[in-house]
């Protein structure tokens, strides 16, 4: 059991496919295969031109390039694949209930159980199961009742083994991870066993002092409590954010001087237009299900503050802008900059300018979306997802365009909503000259320079700054 040669991974998104990379790229002695059901990721993964890899992650493309073909694999033969490995991951979706019981909040467990099914049906040798997806904690014990009781009588070990991996680091992260955690059943010998040997795979890079082994049900909440901690301090930020515009402080400024406290750190301290990302809101919303399942109300209350707080900051930063543009955006045009929920991603997932879009165009406005690297069929799957208006009229409102500078032509206002590089590199003067005046900017990331815009004539207006008329003096303290 203990030497593995053949590793399976259920899902080739965005946590198989980068994950199962670099395991292939660090052991190149193990074969990895990555399965999915869906056909045409799979062959995407498997294009020849490295450009169209399904997932956008800085340096994954020379990952695959050096492994795929060698001992990476991609394919849809998910049967073959799973009889043939001795350590199976399941990386599938766990997303957000939209029925019935827990609808809205508990995880949808529906593609793990499938997973666990298939894995039951068809193995004829002993395996490892490797929980990578984000689960509410017990989830184990649910995939252990199935693989037991409808199996083939081999023997499952059971790990949990969370992804910290952040998008658009994705690949650095995997490589230099701060830690692996990995909850296994280290009360057994077997269950010791199945532990070692993935920590045998992760120390083909990593020391072993960055390993931590926890039993199960740590390892399964730690990762829901991370996820948590992380948003919160983007939620905290945030709602100081909405006080510095009222009072004149700016925040950039104080959280430079909060994060310089080594016990609070300068990490996670961004001010936005509002977290995004598969994950946060995700599994907020899980554990409060839990807390609430555990009538834990008080625990649950304070959680969700988190989520409450961060659907007030994209619905404020919507707002003002109709507020701004002297009450009504009805048939103006509004460049959006940005669509992704953060920068080096391709990823909309829960995106803040999903909602920001949706406010928008229920105000009437005409909105032209440029972003570098997600596709005009997903901003429209993604506004259709809300089921708002219908999809001609969500195609006859929001426009798509590949040039930013044609974004921005002839419009009232530009909002900047994902912090992509390339936005501060741009010729504003030229932006300037071809918007309508006033020329309103209002920057979600804090990411363009207050100075300069407004000293070229824009009417800039930056999540938690003051609201300025006229150019400010340079920051007190460099940001
Ligand atoms: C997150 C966790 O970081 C990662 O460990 C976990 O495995 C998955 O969830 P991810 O969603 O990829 O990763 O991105 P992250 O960098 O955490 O950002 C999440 C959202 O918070 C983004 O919308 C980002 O723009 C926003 N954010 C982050 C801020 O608004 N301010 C900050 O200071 C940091
Ligand atoms: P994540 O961010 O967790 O990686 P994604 O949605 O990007 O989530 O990827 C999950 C992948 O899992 C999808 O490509 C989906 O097609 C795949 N998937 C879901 N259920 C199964 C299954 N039973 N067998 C194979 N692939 C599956």
């Amino acid at each position: 059991m203990k030497n593995i040669k053949n590793i399976c991974c259920i899902g080739a998104g965005y946590v198989g496919g980068p994950t199962m990379s670099v395991i292939a790229q660090k052991c190149p002695e193990i074969n990895v295969t990555v399965v999915d059901l869906n056909e045409k990721r799979i062959a995407a993964w498997n294009d020849d031109n490295l450009d169209n890899l399904p997932i956008y992650e800085p340096g994954l493309a020379e990952v695959v390039e050096e492994a795929r073909g060698r001992n990476l694999f991609f394919s849809t033969e998910v049967d073959a694949a799973i009889d043939k490995a001795e350590m199976i991951f399941i990386s599938v979706n766990t997303p957000t209930k939209t029925y019935g019981i827990g609808k809205g909040m508990a995880a949808d467990l529906k593609y793990i159980e499938l997973c666990a099914r298939q894995i039951a049906r068809v193995s004829t040798t002993d395996k490892i199961i490797v929980e990578k997806s984000t689960l509410p904690v017990r989830t184990a014990e649910a995939l252990k009742s199935i693989l037991v009781n409808t199996g083939n009588g081999v023997n499952f070990q059971i790990l949990s083994n969370p992804e910290f991996l952040a998008e658009g680091t994705a690949v650095e992260d995997l490589q230099n991870a701060d830690r692996v955690l990995i909850g296994g059943d280290i009360d057994t010998t077997e269950g010791t066993e199945a532990v070692q040997a993935l920590v045998d795979i992760y120390a083909h890079w990593l020391p072993e002092e960055r390993i931590l082994i926890t039993n199960v049900w740590s390892s399964e909440l730690s990762k829901l409590t991370a996820n948590a901690f992380l948003a919160q301090r983007v939620s905290s930020i945030n709602a100081m954010s909405e006080l510095c515009e009222k009072t004149g402080a700016d925040v950039n400024e104080v959280a430079r001087a909060i994060g310089m406290d080594s016990r609070i750190g300068p990490k996670f301290l961004k001010s936005s237009v509002g977290f995004g990302g598969s994950c946060f809101q995700k599994d907020i919303l899980n554990l409060v299900y839990i807390a609430k399942s555990l009538s834990l109300d008080e625990v649950a209350d304070y959680w969700e503050q988190v989520i409450i707080m961060n659907d007030h900051q994209k619905r404020r930063f919507a707002a003002n802008i109709v507020k701004t543009l002297f009450n009504t955006v009805s048939g103006k045009k509004i460049a959006l900059l940005g669509w992704a929920f953060k920068k080096d991603t391709n990823d909309t997932r829960e995106s803040a300018a999903i909602y920001v879009a949706d406010y928008l165009l229920n105000e009437q406005a005409e909105i032209v979306v440029y972003d570098p690297k997600v596709t005009e069929e997903q901003m429209y799957a993604d506004l259709d997802y809300l089921g708002t208006r219908t999809e001609e009229e969500n195609r006859k409102l929001l426009k798509v365009v590949s040039d930013p500078y044609q974004a921005c032509e002839d419009a009232h206002a530009i909002a900047v909503l994902t912090e992509w590089d390339e936005f501060k590199t741009y010729d504003w003067e030229k932006i300037y000259e071809r918007m309508l005046k006033p020329a309103f900017v209002f920057d979600g990331r804090n990411l363009l320079n207050l100075h300069e815009l407004t000293k070229i004539g824009f009417k800039l207006s930056s999540i938690g700054k003051p609201i300025v008329e006229e150019a400010r003096k340079e920051p007190v303290l460099a940001v």
